[in-house]
């Protein structure tokens, strides 16, 4: 009945969560509020690491893409899970740091990384760069030497491989913004410069085709290709590459229409075809990372909200405003996603009123939702939960309109606990001079 195993509704005929009651929820926290359920991110975890160590062995890396969501307690909870972190910036390579995250299992990716993040991760001890280009080559080769180290890396490099999600998270194609193309010979180029440079530790390859992936052999293609690459640059360089990571990971069920897939099984596929190629091209297997974000995190999140307005346009369509919006959830406005929306305080009542969930910003353009199914009972002040909010919403809020982002309220054994506080108008203004 309901998208993810963690959802339910009590004798109450409440929307419960993590096995809570989200209606108490909203009355101790209020609203907009984003619940994360620990335990459900702690099992996403074990799913991965579990299943990638079967797949591929001992030397097999999990890192959380933390991009997806990123706040001090993550890092924690990453940490306590054995699990790498993969981080883009100065910001997330500081909350990682401030949480005590052993920044030396840390990847860190970007295609614009300035001499001062460059410094900066170095001073935290991230354990390897993941260099998208010759100008940040050239740029953590003058750091490293500066400081008299050698800076372990891999070489992002695009396999041209188009995953069929959307085109805003589509990466691995070879006019990507990200990393050096194999089918132009730029990505031999950069094998090249890597190679020539002292300060520079050549670990491997990275490749990331995509994010919400759900299409069929996605990686095993992506696979195929970059062992190819591998085994070409070991036959023309004699450079063999130890380390193969092969980017984010599997898409998640927003709705009903989402297929649910076993990720264990996935990459026991992506495995077969890992050690069939290995053994056809006589390469000594690499370690193999994979950095899921959004498939540790989404099913472990849910937004409530309270509805502020409820408008009928009579002929037309039906609009349910909700106290928070665009700000908290930019997806749907960006990319059109789709999410199941919930009548957390009523759960028992027909769904039988079609609107649009819209939110709070002075724009026409805060959707949070187009055409849910919601009961025609549903007034102010009633409870409306989106489901599956745990990653790229926390992490993508704004202060559009000025409006503070909401409190991260984490599940727990049946307890609760406020991991990010919710912001002020005074933390607003608390920037400006
Ligand atoms: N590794 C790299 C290098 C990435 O660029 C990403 C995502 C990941 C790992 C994690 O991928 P995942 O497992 O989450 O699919 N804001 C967009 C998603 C952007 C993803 C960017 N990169 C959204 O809300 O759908």
């Amino acid at each position: 009945m309901f998208i993810c195993e963690n959802l339910g509704v009590n004798d109450a005929g409440h929307l419960s969560f993590a096995g809570q009651d989200t209606a108490a929820l909203a009355a101790r926290y209020g609203t907009p509020l984003y619940l994360m359920d620990e335990a459900r991110i702690r099992r996403n975890c074990r799913v991965y690491r579990d299943a990638m160590r079967a797949c591929f062995g001992e030397s097999a890396m999990t890192l959380y893409a933390s991009k997806a969501n990123s706040f001090r307690q993550i890092y924690r909870i990453m940490q306590e899970e054995g699990m790498g972190v993969d981080v883009v910036s100065r910001g997330e390579i500081h909350t990682a740091a401030r949480a005590g995250y052993d920044l030396s299992r840390a990847f860190y990716h970007g295609n614009a990384k300035s001499d001062a993040d460059i410094a900066y991760a170095m001073d935290c001890g991230v354990g390897c760069f993941v260099v998208d280009n010759e100008d940040e080559l050239h740029a953590v080769e003058a750091e490293a030497a500066r400081r008299g180290t050698a800076q372990r890396i891999l070489l992002r490099v695009t396999p041209g491989i188009d995953p069929h999600t959307y085109e805003a998270v589509n990466t691995g194609m070879v006019d990507s913004k990200f990393g050096r193309a194999i089918a132009t010979g730029e990505a031999e180029a950069l094998v090249r410069l890597a190679l020539s440079l002292r300060h520079v530790r050549l670990l491997g390859f990275h490749c990331h085709v995509g994010s919400q992936v759900f299409a069929e052999d996605v990686f095993e293609r992506a696979v195929d290709v970059m062992l190819r690459f591998i085994a070409q640059m070991r036959d023309t360089l004699g450079y063999t590459a130890s380390v193969l990571d092969l980017g984010g990971g599997y898409g998640v069920r927003y709705t009903d229409a989402d297929p649910t897939l076993d990720i264990a099984e996935k990459l026991r596929d992506v495995a077969r075809v890992f050690h069939a190629v290995c053994a056809e091209l006589s390469l000594s297997e690499p370690a193999v990372a994979l950095e899921p974000g959004r498939s540790i995190v989404a099913d472990a999140g849910l937004t409530l909200y309270t509805a502020q307005s409820v408008k009928r346009i009579r002929g037309y369509k039906n609009y349910v405003a909700v106290d928070g919006g665009m700000t908290d959830n930019p997806r749907f406005a960006l990319y059109k996603s789709r999410y199941t929306v919930l009548p957390a305080g009523d759960m028992n009542a027909p769904r039988n009123m079609r609107c649009d969930l819209a939110g709070c910003c002075c724009e026409s353009g805060d959707i949070l939702q187009q055409d849910v199914a919601l009961p025609d009972t549903l007034r102010r002040g009633d409870l409306v939960a989106v489901c599956t909010t745990g990653a790229y919403n926390y992490a993508m809020a704004s202060n559009y309109n000025r409006v503070p982002r909401p409190c991260v309220v984490m599940l727990r054994d049946g307890d609760s606990y406020v991991a990010v506080r919710r912001e002020t108008v005074d933390d607003l203004t608390g920037l400006d001079a």
